[in-house]
């Protein structure tokens, strides 16, 4: 989507809070501030397309001035208020499938040690392969209805799969009570059930089913610590986005309403 800036400069692309407004698009190209870690993820993605993932972009180098080109990913992203071709049950059972590939590929890729991969979002209990920890919808590109490509790794680190898995269940699912997933997702989305569709995509073992949830908890918890910590740096785009969504007494409510229907996924992802 087109948010103004010449043809000159490239289209800039609305999707993303980290990058707002930086993002460009020049024909084939997506031009991006570069993360500190864009000269390992680079590798990292080359590597993930040697072992045969090609649903993700692919570097094509960094500019001297701190940005990073990637090839431009062909088809849709769902922005919020997410759309309802977004949460089919197709598209999410698509998503569970596409982070499953990505946990595959990434798994034989040995991490690089002496990135300095950020801890914002990442597995608290880390591990030993590079995970995405941002795959929200902006972060998905869909063609047909179907999860055909992982875009923005600015987040990724290492960490368990399960974590990665119970991040993107946040987003897809949502793992939100229903007042709180109101405004920005289609009325109706029966959360136990999506989450065993999730889960069922990614093919999830049931020791891990059986974790799932407070995994999901535990994400969560980082997800308002990482929040609270931009506000707290006056990042004026969480700052906003926050006060919109219902302010800190929204986190509370989710956090309350994960406790209370621990059992209920529990039992939704077993039986
Ligand atoms: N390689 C790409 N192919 C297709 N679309 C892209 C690509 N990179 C970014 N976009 C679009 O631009 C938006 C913002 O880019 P992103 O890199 O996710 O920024 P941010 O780091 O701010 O989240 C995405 O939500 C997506 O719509
Ligand atoms: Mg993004």
């Amino acid at each position: 989507m087109a948010t103004g800036s010449g043809a000159a400069d490239g289209e800039a692309l609305a999707g993303g809070m980290m990058n707002a407004g930086a993002v460009l698009r020049r024909g084939a190209l997506v031009e991006r501030p570069a993360p500190r870690t864009a000269p390992a993820l680079h590798v990292y993605l080359r590597a993930l397309a040697e072992r045969g993932f090609d649903a993700a972009p692919s570097p094509v180098r960094l500019t001297g001035d701190g940005r990073e080109q990637l090839t431009w990913v062909p088809g849709d992203v769902a922005l919020p208020p997410f759309p309802g071709w977004a949460m089919t049950k197709t598209a999410l059972r698509s998503v569970g499938s596409l982070l499953r590939r990505l946990h595959e590929a990434s798994a034989a890729v040995p991490v690089d040690s002496r990135a300095e991969w950020p801890r914002a979002l990442a597995d608290p209990e880390g591990g030993t392969m590079l995970c995405h920890n941002d795959v929200c919808p902006e972060n998905v590109v869909f063609r047909d209805g179907r999860a055909a490509a992982l875009i923005d790794f600015d987040l990724a680190a290492p960490g368990r799969p399960l974590w990665d898995l119970a991040m993107t269940a946040r987003y897809w699912v949502p793992m939100l009570d229903p007042e709180s997933a109101a405004s920005l997702y289609p009325a109706g989305l029966d959360a136990p059930a999506r989450l065993r569709v999730l889960a069922d995509g990614y093919g999830l073992s049931p020791r891990e089913r059986a974790e799932l949830p407070s995994v999901v908890e535990a994400a969560t918890a980082s997800c308002r610590a990482f929040v609270a910590g931009r506000v707290a740096a006056g990042d004026p785009e969480y700052g906003r986005v926050l006060a919109e969504r219902g302010g800190w007494q929204r986190w509370d409510r989710v956090q309350g309403w994960l406790v209370n229907h621990r059992e209920t996924f529990t039992a939704a992802l077993l039986t």
